[in-house]
């Protein structure tokens, strides 16, 4: 293999021949080039201010409770929103809808076997339903499970098992730190949890990447090695939440030392085989609207899980997807790792991040994978933490702009305590994330502009209370009310 000097990043390049670096030095310019041409396109319905207060009213102020053509800029999630390629198109004709056996099975097992090197796989129809079935498995009353930061689905399926969920974010991933790893696991309070819950009675830590409630950082290889290690010398399990890990494998390859004669995929590869589960949502890295896996190498496990699959999500060759969803995986899970693809996405992400820090906003810096993530609570000083500053400035992006967009915090994640009083979230975030090739740089500029509007618009902006919510996951249908 020919081995070069990249010339925009101090590393070797694995791939000379697809640099996009390289490409992008010779053309000299500085724009993030799309790696795509646009086949098919989907209109977006232009709203007015006016109409979007009365949309906004309408869903109690929730945006999840908004219809989507009221949205004009669809930044809630990076979730099942991607842009098919061409190729994913023409697989999903390819798809085989034999109810046993099906060829697209043994297509996608076959490339999530070469990712995970794992022996069992079980397709699901997204991730939370992976986590339903290994959870409830592992989980139960008196069962601890350690993360560097359970995601709400992830928190949701172990608690509701009886099992409790404890985050251990390094302290580097806590507001305030400018360090490329932010998503990583504090290995000291991981042993500390072992010393004083007893390895028997935690069946699994979970470390996910790159780490999405705590600003999309990613997770370093060496973090994923000391928690592979820490685990195995106690018999804990470690499982892998690799939703996003073609991703965390840019920032890798980029980012920390030794890494770079490796490609994306062979870092992703080695990652899982520190693991010895995979749950994955394909709803992000797998480049796809819908599906999921669970995939381990124990047997027995394999066996327990492989019946809740059955009882829940389908037979054990398509679970929870139709054999054209399994096509368009087998094919994204391939596609998510181009050099050229990554480049973009991370770029693209940066480039939102970049111009709101420049602009005074407290944005998490560095700035993640899939999403921009902005500090509510500096953005609106004057609202108290109980009245939610996120959700204020989710409301206030959603009428100036018709984006659309989460609040990661004291909705999200607040608890009350005996009282009734919030017990807040550490930080109270406001989530912009990227869906995959759907919106241009211009989409990307008038988010920018908005945001320009809010800044000179924030003394009167008003908190939320809430007025109706559920025991779990309550952000999703939460009511609220202005303050
Ligand atoms: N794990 C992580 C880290 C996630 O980000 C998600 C979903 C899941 C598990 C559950 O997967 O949605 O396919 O059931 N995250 C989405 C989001 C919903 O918006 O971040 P799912």
């Amino acid at each position: 293999m020919v081995i070069f000097s990249c010339p925009q990043t101090p590393h070797i390049c694995p791939v000379p021949a697809r640099c996009l670096h390289k490409r992008l030095k010779e053309m000299h310019y500085k724009t993030i080039f799309e790696p795509f041409r646009i086949k098919t396109v989907e209109p977006i319905r232009l709203s007015t201010e006016a109409e979007r207060a009365a949309y906004l009213e309408a869903a109690h102020y929730n945006t999840f409770l908004l219809h989507s053509d009221q949205v004009m800029i669809d930044l809630l999630t990076d979730s099942g929103t991607s842009a098919m390629s061409a190729a994913q198109w023409a697989g999903m004709m390819q798809g085989d809808e034999s109810y046993a056996g099906a060829s697209s099975w043994f297509r996608l097992k076959t490339v999530i076997q070469d990712l995970t090197g794992m022996e069992h796989i079980l397709p699901t129809h997204q991730g939370r339903a992976a986590e339903r079935i290994l959870y409830s498995h592992l989980g139960g009353k008196g069962k601890t499970f350690v993360s560097n930061t359970h995601f709400d689905t992830t928190r949701a399926n172990i608690e509701f098992s009886g099992a409790e969920a404890i985050d251990c974010l390094a302290e580097e991933g806590n507001a305030g730190y400018e360090v490329d790893f932010r998503g990583n696991l504090d290995l000291d309070a991981l042993r500390e949890v072992i010393r004083q819950r007893g390895a028997a009675n935690i069946p699994a830590v979970i470390l996910t990447v790159t780490n999405n409630s705590s600003g999309g950082q990613p997770v370093s290889m060496g973090n994923a090695r000391a928690v592979s290690q820490i685990c195995h010398q106690a018999g804990i399990r470690m499982v892998l939440d690799a939703c996003r890990i073609a991703e965390n494998a840019w920032f890798i390859h980029h980012k920390e030392e030794g890494q770079q004669r490796k490609n994306y995929e062979q870092i992703a590869t080695e990652m899982c085989a520190l693991a010895d589960c995979v749950v994955m949502s394909a709803k992000k890295d797998g480049l796809v609207n819908m599906g999921g896996f669970l995939s381990m190498r124990d047997d027995t496990l394999a066996a327990a899980c492989g019946s809740l699959l059955i009882i829940t999500e389908g037979f054990s060759t398509y679970g929870g997807l139709s054999g054209r969803d399994m096509e368009a995986l087998a094919i994204g899970l391939k596609e998510v790792f181009d050099p050229g693809y990554l480049d973009y996405r991370i770029k693209s992400t940066g480039y939102l991040g970049a111009h709101l820090l420049a602009m005074g906003i407290a944005v998490v810096s560095p700035v993640g994978g899939h999403a921009v993530y902005i500090d509510a609570r500096k953005f609106y000083p004057g609202i108290p933490i109980t009245e939610y500053p996120g959700q204020a400035l989710v409301c206030e992006m959603y009428k100036a702009g018709g984006i659309r967009s989460v609040e990661v915090g004291s909705v999200m994640f607040g608890k009350y305590d005996a009282e009734g009083n919030l017990i807040p979230a550490k930080q109270d975030l406001v989530r912009l994330a990227i869906p995959r090739r759907v919106y241009t740089q211009s989409h990307i500029d008038y988010v920018i502009e908005v945001f320009g509007y809010l800044l000179a618009h924030r003394e009167a902006v008003r908190g939320y209370h809430i007025t109706h919510e559920t025991q779990y996951l309550r952000h999703f249908t939460a009511r609220f009310a202005p303050a």
